[in-house]
């Protein structure tokens, strides 16, 4: 199949392009289109076929549910049992935004699109090229991360292509992404919402809205440490470069010390190296190819920039990655859980 790539003006947007792109989705057919957060593989969400087709466009694990996104709250009423109080709050607070709801599904959602459970997800993306395409198709978009299973998320549509050309109909190219790592997914079906994918908003920001709110004890640690995430896509290794991935945690100028002295030795040993740096430290490395995240004062470059790096050191083809650990106030957490997850869970304690 020959993918269509489209480029599209968000402060312009192309009517003619947006009709293609949704005559396509009518079709039962796949496109992918950008959102704040990262780029996603859109399909017919109640189209039970269609939905089959972006589990095998990604190689994606058909018990992992995909997220439902929509483009305004009328379209959430015959999708969902009931939209209970805290929902609407949380909807009227952060809607457009980078955040995914769990609700009781309806009978119209097909168990294709979530991976035979008995709730949906459902997010309205804060994006014009987003919002645009749903509206105008008229149907609830089914979108994963449009990237290769287990694959770091695309965050311009040149990543997008890198995993899916020749397996889609069509890219719209909106330009690189606000975020860069994928919504907060808070589940509302139990009295006290529960967190199962922290991102941009945080439990914080949540807690201001609902009040108490948890989060999934499974995603903070390893997976195989027994206890089943309630999001199933959290347990899989996700995110992940093609490299061996540890992460460097202390007193940064230790852990520069420390990424010398390891990377000196891979190198020494005929390795290709990668280093994550920050700009605050990227001239202090001696070894190995040598990237930065950005500011470490500034989370929202560094959770920006985190999949594109790891895509580059890809494409890189590098062995080894050693990176530093990056703390934050509001995106410290789904920072960390991305690194993370990318890296196996390997961090090395510097003293
Ligand atoms: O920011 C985002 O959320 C992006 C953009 C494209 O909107 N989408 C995204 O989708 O990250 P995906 O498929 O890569 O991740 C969806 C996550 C998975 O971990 C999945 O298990 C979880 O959402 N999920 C979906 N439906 C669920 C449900 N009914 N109950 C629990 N978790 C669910
Ligand atoms: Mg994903």
């Amino acid at each position: 199949m020959d993918t269509i790539l489209r480029k599209v003006d968000v402060n312009n947007i192309d009517a003619d392009v947006m009709k293609e792109a949704s005559e396509i989705l009518i079709k039962g057919e796949m496109v992918a289109f950008p959102t704040e957060t990262v780029y996603g593989l859109g399909a017919n969400a109640l189209d039970e076929l269609a939905s089959k087709k972006i589990y095998a466009a990604k190689g994606r694990p058909s018990d992992n549910p995909l997220i439902v996104h929509v483009a305004n709250m009328e379209q959430i009423e015959p999708l969902v049992e009931e939209i209970p109080d805290k929902a609407k709050r949380l909807a009227k607070a952060f809607w457009p935004g980078p955040l995914t709801i769990i609700f009781r599904k309806s009978k119209k959602v097909p168990y294709g699109t979530t991976g035979g459970l008995d709730t949906v997800a459902i997010r309205m993306p804060n994006h014009p090229v987003a919002l645009k395409l749903i509206e105008v198709s008229g149907i609830p978009i089914a979108a994963p991360s449009a990237n290769t299973s287990g694959r770091p998320s695309p965050t311009t549509a040149g990543h997008v292509m890198e995993d899916l050309n020749g397996k889609i109909s069509m890219v719209l190219d909106g330009g690189e992404v606000g975020i860069g790592i994928e919504s907060t997914i808070v589940d509302v079906t139990a009295d006290i919402p529960m967190i199962l994918r922290p991102g941009y908003i945080n439990k914080q920001m949540l807690e201001e809205i609902v009040g108490e709110v948890v989060i999934d004890k499974a995603i903070l640690g390893p997976t195989d440490s027994g206890i089943k995430p309630k999001a199933p896509g959290m347990k899989y290794k996700h995110y992940a470069p093609k490299a061996d991935f540890t992460m460097y945690d202390g007193e940064l100028e230790k852990v520069i010390s420390k990424i010398n002295e390891v990377a000196e030795e891979y190198v020494r040993r005929g390795y290709k190296v990668g280093i994550i740096a920050s700009d605050e430290t990227k001239e202090k490395y001696r070894f190995g190819e040598i990237i930065s995240m950005g500011n470490r004062n500034e989370e929202i470059t560094i959770s920006r920039n985190l999949y594109k790096v790891l895509r580059e050191f890809d494409s890189r083809q590098v062995d080894y990655i050693l990176g530093e650990t990056f703390v934050g106030e509001q995106l410290g957490q789904a920072i960390m859980n991305r690194l993370l997850k990318a890296a196996g869970y390997k961090v090395e304690s510097v003293t």
